[in-house]
């Protein structure tokens, strides 16, 4: 007999650190991590991990010889600075990468007879804003609203959730038997705050960035201007968000792809929060127009009604929560030696 398994990919990100130190203490269900890296000792103690890449066929095929995956969160990704420099490796792992997971979670849905769930986030790099005048007018941005990526990691990301809509919904359609479908669900996160990872790769890494580094006494050269806004989100709520599109019953969510968000902040409050805490930090604003650029294609803030009437989303970390019980005492403890 297969054991039954959730498979996480990505695993050693910092959601993927997040999500599973949480999945391991909320369930006894055996968790399958999967990255390029090594785990941190203290998380694997309690998972299976397999160092490998998502595109080895190979690798996936043992891995469901040996697994009944139910659940898959397919956090693997490169991310959006980085997509820019080699945008064809972020193709490749981003879309390649999702296309050969959804493929084995269809075959698994078939096999199994019950859909295999297929948690999958994206990003408000989805969405790209033409200029900052509408940026400013339309400033809380619904799920079907300004789809129009302008980087390669956005236009990925706005494909697989194409990809796992048609999976979910579309997937064999001209075939005389229907199969079992896998059931896909998207989070479309803000820029994402952690106390215990520092972001690399990302372009709203500046606010996370500015926080560690005035933590550690460092100066800090922010590469975007002090007016731009974009939301943000502290990583225990991201986590909670996934955990909570995952156990949502099917027939309550009326979308596959549902934005999430908690606080939205300019660079120069963002500033002003962290020397709150750290009146000493040595923040300068140094843009880099064309990082600039893409953040300024992205909403100052994100609808996220329907994932509260679906299934009754709250971020339970507002700014000043975020800052004051979770960012500031963890972070600080961080780098206390
Ligand atoms: N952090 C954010 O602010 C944010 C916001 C929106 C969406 N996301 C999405 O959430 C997911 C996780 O983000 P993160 O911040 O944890 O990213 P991260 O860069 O910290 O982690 C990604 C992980 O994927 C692994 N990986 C990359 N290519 C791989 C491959 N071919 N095979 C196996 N593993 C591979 C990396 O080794 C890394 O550990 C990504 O899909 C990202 O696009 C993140």
């Amino acid at each position: 007999m297969r054991k039954r398994a959730t498979l996480i990919t990505g695993a050693v990100g910092e959601i993927g650190q997040a999500l599973v130190s949480n999945l391991a203490e909320a369930s006894d269900q055996l968790l399958i991590t999967l990255d390029l890296q090594p785990l941190p000792d203290n998380i694997a103690r309690s998972v299976t991990h397999i160092q490998g890449d998502i595109l080895d066929k190979g690798l996936l095929s043992r891995l469901v010889s040996e697994y009944e995956i139910n659940t898959i969160y397919h956090l693997a990704a490169l991310l959006s600075t980085r997509s820019e420099f080699t945008p064809a490796a972020a193709h490749h792992v981003n879309v390649e990468g999702t296309l050969v997971l959804l493929q084995l979670a269809s075959e698994q849905s078939e096999w199994r007879g019950t859909p295999v769930k297929f948690i999958f986030p994206s990003s408000i790099a989805a969405y790209g804003m033409p200029d900052l005048e509408t940026k400013t007018n339309y400033a809380r941005v619904r799920e079907w609203e300004w789809n129009y990526p302008r980087t390669m990691y956005g236009c990925n990301k706005l494909y697989c959730e194409q990809l796992g809509i048609y999976f979910s919904m579309h997937y064999r359609q001209l075939a005389a038997d229907r199969p079992v479908m896998l059931d896909f669900r998207s989070l479309r996160f803000p820029g994402l705050i952690s106390a215990f990872t520092v972001p690399s790769g990302g372009t709203s890494d500046y606010g996370p960035e500015m926080l560690h580094a005035a933590a550690q006494g460092e100066p800090y050269a922010c590469f975007v201007r002090q007016d731009v806004r974009i939301p943000f989100m502290a990583m225990p709520d991201a986590v909670t968000a996934l955990l909570r599109l995952t156990e949502a019953p099917a027939e309550k969510l009326s979308r596959r792809v549902y934005n999430v968000t908690s606080f939205s902040l300019s660079a120069a409050d963002f500033q002003d929060w962290v020397m709150k805490f750290f009146p000493q930090a040595e923040v300068t604003f140094k843009p880099d127009v064309k990082r600039q650029a893409i953040v300024d294609s992205w909403p100052a803030d994100l609808d996220d009604s329907a994932a509260e009437r679906d299934w009754n989303w709250q971020p339970e970390y507002d700014v000043e929560r975020s800052f004051s019980e979770y960012l500031v005492p963890n972070i600080i403890s961080r780098y206390r030696v």
